[in-house]
């Protein structure tokens, strides 16, 4: 059965990234000139989903706000005649059916996606962090088309997995697996936030998954873990013991919004891959750093 469902946890504090997130969401602020969470969005509907829940919560309006159509704004665009800008306005809205839900306690990313088991019901389904934007390289195909390529194959969850240096594993959910084809790998070992010394590789999970619908049943007997919170990878590694997973070390960058230090990194790199001001920023930055 094709995967047509996604869950976009986005409900989270973002305490790294204080003050702004106070009162905007971080999953709204913008790389060049589009929120974080429509890149996520973006990414999904060229995979092939059609329908897509965000896990939302308190301060986080915005991103209800930001997929609905909005009327007056059309209008407006449309006579003085700004008719680009009018067609991205209204692609937002109609690009796939969103769904909200309200997390009412921000009790961990387990948590958060339980809320979907109403929406899930018996699918499998995609889920992807509303604050991190993965781009292939090589390809243009998203990487949750490719993993989707790799469940069509297996029949079972897919996580996306990205090397990182050994002394960061501790950031990070961390798989062990052995390797069964080109960076594809059965996994028999999932750590959450491991010491180096603990870690069974330096593959971290990076954002994207694919589950059966199975993984609500454990996240249901998860108790809370790690921050006093429901760890989705404590329920993984449960679902791991009873079912295959299956890891795909992908191709491609990963940039997470949720620190200010990538946030920055992260426009600098996407601006100079935007063709309307990558020669400008290019210029700018040979200035500047001629300058350090
Ligand atoms: P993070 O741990 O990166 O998000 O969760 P956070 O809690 O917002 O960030 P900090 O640590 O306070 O800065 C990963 C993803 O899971 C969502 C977040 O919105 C983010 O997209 N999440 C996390 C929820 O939806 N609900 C939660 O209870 C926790």
């Amino acid at each position: 059965m094709p995967v047509t469902k996604a869950v976009i946890p986005a409900a989270g504090f973002g305490t790294r990234f204080l003050p702004a997130t106070k009162s905007v969401p971080k999953e709204m602020l913008p790389v060049v000139d589009t929120p974080t969470i429509q890149y996520v969005v973006e990414e999904c509907v060229k995979s092939g989903i059609t329908d897509i829940l965000m896990v939302i919560g308190r301060g986080k309006r915005a991103l209800e706000e930001h997929f609905y159509s909005s009327e007056e704004l059309e209008k407006r665009l449309g006579d003085s005649g700004q008719v680009t800008l009018l067609e991205n306005v209204r692609h937002i809205s109609e690009m796939a059916n969103i769904h909200f839900v309200w997390q009412k306690e921000l009790n961990g990313l387990g948590d958060a996606v339980s809320h979907g088991r109403t929406f899930i019901g018996n699918d499998p389904f995609a889920l992807l962090l509303g604050d991190t934007i993965l781009k292939p390289t090589d390809s243009t195909k998203p990487i949750l088309r490719q993993m989707m390529e790799v469940y069509e194959a297996k029949k079972s969850s897919v996580v996306a997995l990205e090397e990182v240096a050994r002394d960061k594993v501790s950031r990070y959910g961390i798989a062990g697996g052995n390797g069964i084809a080109d960076n594809i790998f059965a996994l028999d070992q999932l750590v959450e936030k491991p010491s180096p010394e603990e870690a069974p590789s330096n593959l971290a999970v990076a954002a994207r998954y694919i589950f059966q619908p199975e993984i609500l049943d454990y996240l249901s007997k998860t108790p809370r873990g790690k921050n006093n919170e429901i760890q989705l990878t404590d329920a993984m590694a449960e679902m791991l013991k009873d079912h295959g997973m299956y890891g795909f070390r992908f191709a491609g960058k990963r940039y997470d919004i949720g620190n200010k230090l990538d946030f920055i990194k992260t426009n600098i790199e996407l601006g100079l891959a935007h063709d309307d001001i990558s020669g400008e920023l290019a210029a700018y930055l040979k200035n500047i750093a001629a300058e350090l």
